[in-house]
């Protein structure tokens, strides 16, 4: 079982694409373990993404992080960090091919619909900014007996 960070950017939560979002990590077999809605302060944008503080894109990156509401998530399964990813799409909705998030909602890499974290190390931290362990509840749901029929059956 792994942990992975995932968000609903402002854009997604503004277009009502928050349910879709869901219901396509849910029904892959991801075990969601904690939400919340919170319009992000800039410090923790800053925080967020401090790797991408020297880059071009950054200032314009924290205005729209910061513009309005994220849905932030932890998902949990089976590799979950880099299936996350490869149903998010490329960050360059652009380049995305159908069936990905980005892929089938977004056009510009401005307004990309979705953040998933990038690896382990990230995943951790992303996670400590966002949730306490207090606010991250691991119950296994009934037809996971269906998606690791090895260890449950
Ligand atoms: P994210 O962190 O948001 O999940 O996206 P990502 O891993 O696919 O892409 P990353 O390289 O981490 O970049 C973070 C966000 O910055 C914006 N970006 N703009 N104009 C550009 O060249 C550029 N490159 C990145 C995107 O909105 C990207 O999601
Ligand atoms: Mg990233």
């Amino acid at each position: 079982m792994q942990r992975t960070f995932v968000m609903v950017k402002p854009d997604g939560v503004g277009r009502g694409l928050t349910g879709t979002v869901i219901a396509r990590l849910e029904r892959r077999g991801l075990r969601l373990v904690g939400m919340k809605l919170l319009q992000i302060p800039p410090e923790l944008a800053a925080k967020h993404y401090a790797a991408h503080q020297a880059k071009p894109f950054y200032p314009g990156l924290i205005r729209f992080i910061t513009s309005g509401p994220v849905v932030a998530m932890v998902w949990e399964g089976d590799d979950a960090i880099s299936q996350v990813r490869t149903m998010m799409g490329p960050t360059d909705p652009g380049k995305a091919p159908p069936g990905t998030i980005r892929g089938d909602f977004a056009l510009t890499i401005d307004c990309n619909v979705i953040h998933g974290s990038d690896g382990p190390d990230a995943a951790a931290s992303e996670i400590a900014l966002y949730f306490s362990a207090a606010e991250l509840v691991s119950v296994p749901r009934p037809e996971e007996s269906w998606i690791y029929p090895q260890t449950s059956r």
